[in-house]
């Protein structure tokens, strides 16, 4: 069923209600997702991207029940990946002839993954494609947000930016809308989304951002591929964008754990409160690394200023949960945090000094040196653990 956006623009994605992973295991979809393609119809019609292959079936026969397959004139692909071009190749099997608009990168990706020479043209920012009527979209490249291929398309004539992954959101909704979901959940997951995605492309996040707006374009909606449009009050997802990619930091500190015997969840527990006693204003979480879903946490450490990571010792080496999380931060690269790491131990006690080089390779500053303590901590030892969190907190801004 197409769902009608505006009298020239229509919604012809899918929305899962049933996704909780995305790429593969790697993101948790607590909200499910969509898969947004769009349809615009001027005086050619112009289908801009696609849906995850699992949903290709289903979308071709949207498309043909509804008359448009064979009206269909271009086909915009701004991103490659695999959940907005999963059904570029029934849909290039039914209409071989089709013009695929995308990037340079686009055209070398589409033909990594689906090894077709499909009709491809190539285009660069500030590039049109007329549609006819008063429709015309102008490309706008967008490289490693995120992938090397990515793109918007802007249609004026209608006002809308399709801005492909950026601020979009993974949740499912019947609705189209942002101003007819939960504003809480809405803006978590476009956090979520920001946080465990875009993190590593900040600069250009800014950079691609302020470009558009200098261009000072009429805008009266934001199309992105997952999630909701944005149609009332496009400002708070673009001003929220800024303010994240610039090291967005909150008042608030992590402590991130795993244990064995529970000696390192007793330290943990006992720097937090360190923490708090130091900055009782300042937002202290603790949190398993082996209980809590890894792109939640990683959302906690993205809002937080310091980051404090433990584990015990085990096989001269740290826990797999925490060498998962600071791998996670490696990758991310996250900016201006800072960092420190405890750990019981029983005979060999590398834990400390293996969390430090993951943290001071993850781009973390040293807050303090480590704290290890043997076996089981005792009340005094506890107390070392509430003196080293002050500690910790002390030094934040
Ligand atoms: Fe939603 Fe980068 O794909």
């Amino acid at each position: 069923m197409l769902k009608k956006i505006t009298d020239r623009v229509s919604y012809v994605g899918k929305i899962d209600w049933e996704l909780r992973r995305f790429h593969g295991d790697e993101y948790s979809t607590h909200h499910g997702s969509s898969y947004n393609s769009y349809l615009v119809r001027g005086g050619k019609t112009a289908l801009i991207d696609t849906v995850w292959a699992p949903f290709a079936g289903e979308f071709m026969e949207n498309l043909a029940c509804e008359g448009v397959l064979e009206k269909i004139d271009y086909v915009i692909s701004n991103h490659a990946e695999p959940d907005h071009s999963g059904a570029m190749p029934l849909l290039m099997k039914a209409r071989p002839e089709l013009p695929v608009y995308c990037t340079a990168n686009g055209v070398k990706t589409l033909k990594g993954m689906y090894h077709q020479d499909w009709n491809f043209q190539v285009v660069k920012t500030g590039d049109t494609l007329d549609l006819g009527e008063g429709l015309t979209l102008t490309f706008v490249e967008a490289p490693m947000l995120h992938w090397p291929d990515t793109m918007f398309s802007y249609l004026s004539g209608e006002n809308i930016l399709f801005s492909n992954d950026a601020f979009g959101q993974h949740l499912a909704s019947e609705t189209l809308y942002n101003d007819t979901v939960d504003q809480c959940e809405l803006f978590q997951e476009a956090l979520k989304y920001y946080a465990n995605i875009l993190t590593p492309f900040s600069k250009l996040v800014t950079k691609k951002i302020n470009d558009v707006l200098a261009l000072n374009l009429p805008l009266s909606l934001i199309c992105p591929s997952h999630g909701v449009i944005w149609r009332k009050d496009l400002t708070s997802i673009v001003e929220a964008y800024l303010k994240w990619a610039d090291d967005y930091q909150e008042d608030q500190a992590v402590v991130v754990y795993d244990t064995m015997w529970n000696a390192t969840r007793r330290m943990a527990e006992a720097v937090a409160q360190g923490m708090r006693e130091e900055r009782p204003g300042m937002t202290v979480k603790c949190l398993s690394a082996s209980k809590c879903d890894v792109n939640d946490l990683i959302t906690e450490v993205f809002k937080s200023k310091a980051v404090v990571v433990g584990s015990p010792t085990f096989n001269k080496g740290i826990l797999r949960s925490i060498a998962a999380v600071l791998e996670e931060m490696r990758g991310l690269a996250f900016k201006k945090k800072k960092g420190a790491a405890f750990g019981a131990y029983g005979w060999s006690g590398e834990s400390v000094k293996m969390i430090e080089a993951g943290l001071a390779e993850a781009g973390f500053e040293l807050a303090a040196s480590g704290l290890k303590m043997l076996w089981n901590p005792d009340n005094g030892g506890l107390e070392q653990c509430r003196e080293f969190g002050r500690s910790v907190a002390a030094t934040l801004s």
